[in-house]
C-alpha cells in the first residue's frame, strides 16, 4: 500500500523507547506508531539501500488530505514516522551526513524559531548534528535561505532548465501563414481578403483564439495577429535540467538567446551567439562567451562531493539566470541580500511605473478606480527584484521608504498628496510565510506605511486608506492600531494557505472551504511593532473593500500553472475577497520577466500559458524525453489549472478540452503517458473529471465516456 518501497523498518517498542519527544507527537498524532507509513506493528523508512548509501524519500508533513488539520491555524509536531526517519538514518543506518535532492522540503519548514534554533525547535531536534548538504535550485534563494536558517543546510547550487522562445505548432502555425496571406495582399482585391478573413476566423475558432458568432474584421485580425507573436516568443524553460549533464550546445544558444531578449538593447544576434557557443571569438561577446562556457561544464557534481568531503563550498548570489548571470557557476552555497537595502533605489522607481501600470490596466476594462488592491507578496520576488513588489505596495499607498543617517532601512514616510497626483490607494499585503521569516525590516515599513496613512489629516476621497480605517473603527469601535492593519501572513512558524494541499487531495466540497483555509491560515496581522497577532475580523474587513487582485511573476521557470503556490497564494485571497465581498474581484499577473513588465488578467495569463506549455509539442515533448517526471510535470500543470478554476472561475472550459484532446483523447499520447508514469496519468484523467464534477467544463458525453 505505499508509495515507495520500505527500506527499512523501525519496531514501534524501540521507536517508544528511544524518541525523547514522544509525548508531544502523540499529543498530535495519537499513539505511536500513528497512522502514517506504518503497518500498525513497525514504522517503514521508505527508499533503498545502495552499499554505503541510502537513498530515501522524506515523510510527507501528514496533514495533506485532512481538512480539518490543513485547517489548524498554527503548525504542529511531525508525525511518528517523520521523526522515526531522521532518527533511523542518524543512529540506525548511521549516516556521516545527508544530501537533501531538489529544494523545498518539509524539514526546514517544521515549527520552531525561524532562526537561531536550538533544542526546544524541531528542525534541529531532527537533524541534530547530521551534515547537511542540500542541492538547491539556484533561482529560489528565500526558502534557500530558510534551509541554512532552520536546518543548518550547505546549499550547493543547480542549473535551472533551458529557456527557449515557445514557438508555434500544429493551427497555429496555419494561422499566422494565413494572416502573413491576409497582410500582403492588395488591398483592392476585396473578394479575396473577405475569402482569407473567413479562413482566419474559421482557423482562429479551431485554435480557440476566436467563438464562431463574434464580429470578425479587420481590428480582430490586428488582435490576433498580435496575440501570435506574443505566444510565439513568449519564453518557457525547454525540458529538465539533469545533474552532471551540461546543456547542449543547442540549448546553451537557446540561453543565451533569451538572456539577449531580456537584456533587450544591444542584443547580439543569434548567429553571433551561435559563432560563441562553437568557441568562436565574437566583438563585445565577452561576457556571453564567459557564460557559454561555464554552461558547458559540470559544476554540480564535483561540489557535491567536494562538501562531502568536508570542504568549503564557496558563495553564490542567487537569481534567475537570464538576469543575474552571476549565479554561475552553479555548486556553489547560494546566499541572499542585504535586508537594509530592499527596497532599493532602482525597485523605488519601477515599483512606481508597475502600479501606474496596474492601475491603467484596470482602468482600461472600465473599472473605475480601485479603492483597495490586494497584493501578494513572496519572499523570492523581491529578493530578486531589490524589492521591487514591496515598493509597489508603496507607491500604490503614496509612500516611500525612509533612510537613516547610514543608509539602513527604518520605516516609511508618506509622499505628499499634491506630489502623489491620485489617491491614496488601500492595500492588503498577503505575506508568504517565507517573506515573514526573511523581510521583517519590510514588513513593519508596509505596517507603518498604513498606520501613517490611517492617520494623516487627508480629505477621505483622496485617502481611501483613512477611509477605511475610519469606517472599520466606526463599525467595530476598535482602536486606530487595530484598524490600521493591512499587513497580514501566517502564525509565527507556519507557511502556507493550504489551499494547494486541499486542491491536490480533492477533500474539500464548496469553494468557501477554500476561502476559509486561506482566511484561517492568513488571518496573523503583522504590525509596526512586528509583533503578529491573530484578527480574522480585520482581515475579513478588509478583504471586503478590495477591487482587484495581484501578483507578480519574475521566473520564466515557473509560471501561474507550473507550480501550486500561485494560486495557493493569489487564488486563494481571490476566493477570500469572493466570500468575504460576495463577489469576484479581478485577479491580475504582473509579468515582470521581461522588457518593461506587462500586466494581464488570470484569464489571459492561464491561456498563454496553457498555450506556450502545456498544449506546445515544444514543451511536452522536452518534459517527456526526461520519462516518469515528465508526465508529472504535465500533471501538475493540469491540477494547478483546476485550483485556479477553484479558487478564481478564470478558467476557460476550452482549457480543459484541449488538455484531455492532447493527453488523454490521443490514444498514442495516452498509451505512452500511462507506460512513462501510470500513477501521473491516472491522477491527471481524475483531475480533468473531477474539473468536469465542479462544472469547471462541461465535455460532450462521448469526450467523458
Ligand atoms: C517565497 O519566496 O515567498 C515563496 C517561494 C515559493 C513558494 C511560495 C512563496
Ligand atoms: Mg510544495
Amino acid at each position: 500500500g505505499m508509495d515507495a518501497n520500505v527500506g527499512a523498518t523501525v519496531a514501534t517498542d524501540d521507536y517508544v523507547r528511544s524518541e525523547p519527544y514522544l509525548a508531544e507527537i502523540e499529543a498530535q498524532w495519537g499513539a505511536a506508531p500513528g497512522r502514517h507509513q506504518t503497518n500498525g506493528r513497525d514504522i517503514f523508512v521508505l527508499g533503498a539501500e545502495f552499499g554505503n548509501v541510502f537513498v530515501g524519500v522524506q515523510p510527507a508533513f501528514g496533514y495533506e488530505g485532512d481538512p480539518m488539520r490543513l485547517l489548524f491555524e498554527g503548525s504542529f509536531a511531525p508525525t511518528h514516522a517523520f521523526t522515526a526517519f531522521y532518527r533511523w538514518m542518524r543512529n540506525d543506518f548511521g549516516a556521516d551526513a545527508v544530501l537533501h535532492f531538489g529544494t523545498h522540503g518539509a524539514l526546514e519548514f517544521m515549527p520552531g524559531r525561524q532562526t537561531g534554533l536550538s533544542a526546544t525547535d524541531w528542525p534541529d531536534r531532527l537533524i541534530g548534528d547530521l551534515p547537511n548538504v542540500y542541492l538547491y535550485a539556484a533561482n529560489n534563494p528565500s526558502e534557500g535561505m530558510l534551509a541554512k536558517r532552520r536546518s543548518a543546510a550547505t546549499l550547493v547550487s543547480y542549473l535551472t532548465p533551458p529557456v527557449a522562445t515557445a514557438g508555434l505548432y500544429k493551427g497555429l502555425v496555419d494561422l499566422k501563414s494565413s494572416i502573413d496571406r491576409w497582410r500582403k495582399t492588395d488591398p483592392a482585391q476585396v473578394e479575396e481578403l473577405a475569402t482569407l478573413a473567413d479562413l482566419i476566423h474559421a482557423q482562429a475558432v479551431e485554435v480557440d483564439l476566436a467563438a464562431m458568432d463574434d464580429a470578425f474584421g479587420e481590428a480582430e485580425i490586428s488582435a490576433l495577429s498580435a496575440q501570435i507573436l506574443e505566444l510565439e516568443y513568449t519564453l518557457i524553460p525547454h525540458g529538465l535540467h539533469v545533474l552532471g549533464d551540461a546543456p547542449s550546445d543547442e540549448e546553451r544558444l537557446d540561453t543565451l538567446d533569451a538572456m539577449e531578449e531580456v537584456k533587450g538593447e544591444d542584443r547580439l544576434p543569434r548567429e553571433a551567439l551561435a559563432r560563441i557557443v562553437a568557441g568562436e571569438t565574437v566583438d563585445g561577446g565577452e561576457e556571453a562567451a564567459a557564460v557559454a562556457m561555464m554552461l558547458a561544464q559540470d559544476h554540480e557534481i564535483p561540489a557535491l562531493l567536494h562538501a562531502l568531503d568536508g570542504k568549503f563550498i564557496r558563495p553564490a548570489p542567487g537569481g534567475d539566470l537570464l538576469r543575474t548571470p552571476d549565479i554561475l557557476p552553479t555548486g556553489r552555497n547560494v546566499h541572499g541580500f542585504d535586508p537594509f537595502r530592499l527596497p532599493s533605489a532602482f525597485a523605488i522607481a519601477d515599483g512606481a511605473k508597475q502600479a501606474d501600470r496596474l492601475i491603467a490596466r484596470h482602468v482600461e476594462t472600465g473599472q473605475s478606480l480601485p479603492e483597495t488592491v490586494a497584493m501578494v507578496l513572496w519572499g523570492t520576488d523581491n529578493l530578486k527584484n531589490e524589492g521591487a513588489p514591496i515598493a509597489q505596495v508603496l507607491a500604490l499607498m503614496g509612500a516611500v521608504p525612509r533612510f537613516d543617517s547610514y543608509g539602513r532601512l527604518a520605516g516609511a514616510e508618506l509622499i505628499d498628496l499634491e506630489t502623489l497626483g491620485w489617491p491614496r490607494i488601500d492595500v492588503v499585503a498577503t505575506l508568504s510565510g517565507i517573506f515573514r521569516d526573511l523581510l521583517p525590516l519590510q514588513s513593519k515599513m508596509l505596517a507603518e506605511a498604513a498606520w501613517l496613512a490611517s492617520t494623516a489629516d487627508e480629505p477621505l476621497e483622496q485617502n481611501f486608506i483613512r477611509a477605511h480605517t475610519l469606517a472599520h473603527m466606526d463599525e467595530h469601535g476598535c482602536d486606530m492600531e487595530t484598524a490600521a492593519l493591512r499587513v497580514f501572513s501566517n502564525a509565527e512558524g507556519a507557511y502556507g494557505s493550504n489551499v494547494n494541499q486541499l486542491i491536490d487531495s480533492g477533500a474539500w466540497s464548496e469553494e468557501d472551504e477554500l476561502a476559509d483555509a486561506f482566511s484561517k491560515r492568513k488571518c496573523f496581522a503583522y504590525g509596526r511593532d512586528g509583533k503578529a497577532a491573530q484578527q480574522s475580523g480585520m482581515l475579513a474587513s478588509a478583504l471586503g473593500t478590495v477591487d482587484l487582485a495581484y501578483q507578480n511573476l519574475e521566473s520564466v521557470e515557473l509560471g501561474v500553472t507550473t507550480i501550486d503556490h500561485y494560486f495557493d497564494t493569489l487564488g486563494g485571497i481571490g476566493r477570500a475577497v469572493k466570500k468575504a465581498k460576495g463577489e469576484h474581484a479581478p485577479v491580475y499577473i504582473g509579468d515582470q520577466t521581461r522588457g518593461e513588465g506587462t500586466v494581464r488578467t488570470l484569464a489571459e495569463q492561464v491561456s498563454l500559458e496553457t498555450r506556450s506549455r502545456a498544449l506546445n509539442p515544444k514543451w511536452y515533448e522536452g518534459m517527456l524525453n526526461h520519462g516518469h517526471e515528465g508526465v508529472r510535470q504535465i500533471e501538475s500543470h493540469v491540477t494547478n489549472t483546476m485550483g485556479w478554476s477553484a479558487t478564481t472561475d478564470e478558467v476557460a472550459p476550452w482549457v480543459y478540452q484541449q488538455l484531455t484532446q492532447t493527453f488523454v483523447l490521443d490514444e498514442e499520447m495516452r498509451e505512452r503517458l500511462a507506460e512513462l508514469n501510470p500513477k501521473a496519468s491516472v491522477r491527471m484523467a481524475n483531475r480533468l473529471i473531477e474539473a468536469h464534477e465542479r462544472n469547471y467544463w462541461t465535455p460532450d458525453p462521448a469526450t467523458l465516456e
